[in-house]
């Protein structure tokens, strides 16, 4: 069953990605100016909006002003910037000519959460933005601020620890990715209780072992388009099975949700994992104190 499934899951990635590369390769063309600094572009066409990604590494903030100027001067739009590998942490806000943005990706850059938070008049049009191995300890409240067409969020590896629990209501109507992984979390983010049309959820790699009663109240609630959870530190022991929490994800299939302790739990999801297992050790022990 799991090798069979696995073998369809990976031909339909297979088709995605010829797909997706097929409609690149027609729509993407050169770029239009000579950049001086570390940073590639071309022209592409993503859901019917034509202007110009650029991607960046090993560039630094002031090599990454001039090229976006050159840019823009040239009258072309950016609608997409990657920057990965890179020092941008002389950068005190982002570049103007990033107004029509609509994803960026920032990877290893030492970039300041303030510059972005500075800039965010510029980030109304961003809808995937996705942020890997930076040093944001802590989301504040009003970071997502006018970034009213946000759909896809990633911040992982970033080292947070913490989400004001009004971070997200920004994003209340557009968000429907979100991923927190392998960051400092030791509870679940009451802040994502907000996002009512969230479908994915990603927290793999953070520290949460269970999720309170009243907090799954308010999830399910409002969580009603959730179709994936990925939590894997949850440690499954029989009071666990009989949480509201593990109650929900059986009873909506939401997949993604797996133990981590005990052993002989390990790697299970619970929305597929019948209520008695959880407790079977306890009742074996039980039988043999008999
Ligand atoms: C983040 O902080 C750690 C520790 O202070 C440091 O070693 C690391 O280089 C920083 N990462 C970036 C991307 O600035
Ligand atoms: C899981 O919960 C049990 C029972 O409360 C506890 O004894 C055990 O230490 C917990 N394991 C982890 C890894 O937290």
């Amino acid at each position: 069953m799991t090798s069979k499934n696995f073998i369809n899951k990976s031909v339909i990635l297979h088709l995605t990605i010829l797909l997706t590369l097929n409609s690149l390769l027609v729509l993407a063309s050169k770029c239009p100016v000579v950049l001086e600094g570390e940073c590639q572009c071309k022209e592409i066409v993503e859901e019917s909006v034509s202007g110009l990604r650029v991607e960046c590494t090993q560039t630094t903030a002031k090599k990454l002003f001039n090229d976006i100027d050159l840019l823009r001067k040239s009258g072309k739009t950016i609608i997409g910037l990657q920057v990965r590998d890179s020092d941008l942490r002389e950068l005190s806000n982002l570049p103007s000519g990033l107004y029509n943005v609509h994803e960026l990706i920032l990877d290893n850059t030492g970039i300041d959460l303030e510059t972005i938070r500075e800039s965010n008049e510029l980030l109304k049009l961003l809808k995937k933005f996705r942020v890997y191995h930076e040093n944001f300890t802590e989301i504040p409240e009003d970071f997502f601020l006018g970034m009213d067409e946000l759909k896809n969020l990633a911040l992982n590896d970033i080292g947070i620890a913490y989400i004001s629990k009004d971070a997200f209501s920004y994003l209340e109507d557009s968000l429907k990715q979100l991923e927190l992984r392998e960051n400092k979390l030791r509870s679940f983010p009451i802040a994502i209780k907000v996002l009512s049309h969230l479908e994915s959820l990603d927290l793999f790699g953070n520290e949460i072992k269970t999720v309170p009663d009243d907090l799954t109240f308010y999830l399910q609630s409002s969580l009603k388009r959730l179709k994936r959870l990925t939590l894997n530190y949850i440690n499954c022991t029989c009071d666990f099975g009989q949480t509201d929490f593990a109650t929900w994800i059986r009873s909506h299939a939401i997949k993604g949700v797996t133990c981590k302790t005990p052993n002989r739990l390990f790697g299970k999801d619970i929305s597929v994992t019948p209520i008695e297992e959880f407790c079977e050790y306890v009742s074996n022990t039980q039988h043999k104190l008999l």
